[in-house]
């Protein structure tokens, strides 16, 4: 076996045995353990939160005090704590629900949107960094001043105008993989740290 088909694997049963619905926690778990996107008591938006993993771990990490809203286009199962919505991030009614769930503005926007892939990558690439600056437009109108964010990024040539964008907007950017991630497709997470608009 590959090594990464082995890693996958691992990561496949941890999330089996420690009730995680999905390998993608582990991406999230990791970031977080060297970035601090989430801390304890935040308020946290999950954008593309289908099946629920990251919800799950952002759940924990916020703890008793904190509060998670989960928005996808599918049907997602209830997750304790989180408030799941079906909305599609590339319409800005879901703003409205989300301002009124938090009551005002919040500590973390996390996106690990993913479009129904072709297989062509330029053309996936392309409309996976499209619903991510969707979900900068609705960061703009709920994220807190010194919050943070996270996005997946398909890699590719937009990656670039991409960080660019978001460099203007926080303090500190930066490109990660997690070892979690560490596949043959170009999937990197963008690490956004104190939002000043
Ligand atoms: C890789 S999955 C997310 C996995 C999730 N982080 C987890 O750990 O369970 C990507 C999600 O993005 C969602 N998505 C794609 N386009 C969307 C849109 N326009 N609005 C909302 N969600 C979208 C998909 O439905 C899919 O569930």
């Amino acid at each position: 076996m590959k090594l990464i088909d082995a890693r996958k694997d691992h990561y496949r049963k941890l999330a089996h045995d420690e009730g995680y619905r999905s390998r993608s926690s582990y991406k999230l778990k990791q970031i977080n353990k060297s970035y601090r996107v989430i801390g304890s008591g935040f308020s946290v938006l999950d954008l593309g939160c289908a099946p629920g993993g990251w919800t799950q771990v952002a759940s924990k990490l916020v703890g008793n005090k904190g509060k998670v809203m989960g928005v996808d286009l599918s049907y997602v199962e209830d997750i304790p704590r989180a408030q799941l919505i079906r909305g599609d991030v590339e319409n800005d009614d879901i703003v409205g629900e989300v301002q009124s769930y938090f009551g005002g503005k919040i500590n973390a926007v996390i996106c690990d949107l993913s479009p129904h892939v072709t297989g062509n990558w330029s053309v996936d690439h392309a409309k996976q960094i499209s619903l991510n600056y969707a979900a900068v437009k609705i960061l703009e109108q709920v994220l807190a001043n010194k919050g943070n964010a996270l996005f997946k990024v398909f890699d590719g040539e937009y990656t670039q105008e991409f960080y660019q964008y978001v460099k203007k907007k926080f303090t500190k950017v930066k490109m990660t993989k997690p070892l979690a991630s560490r596949k043959p497709s170009s999937e990197l997470y963008c690490v956004c740290l104190g939002y000043h608009g």
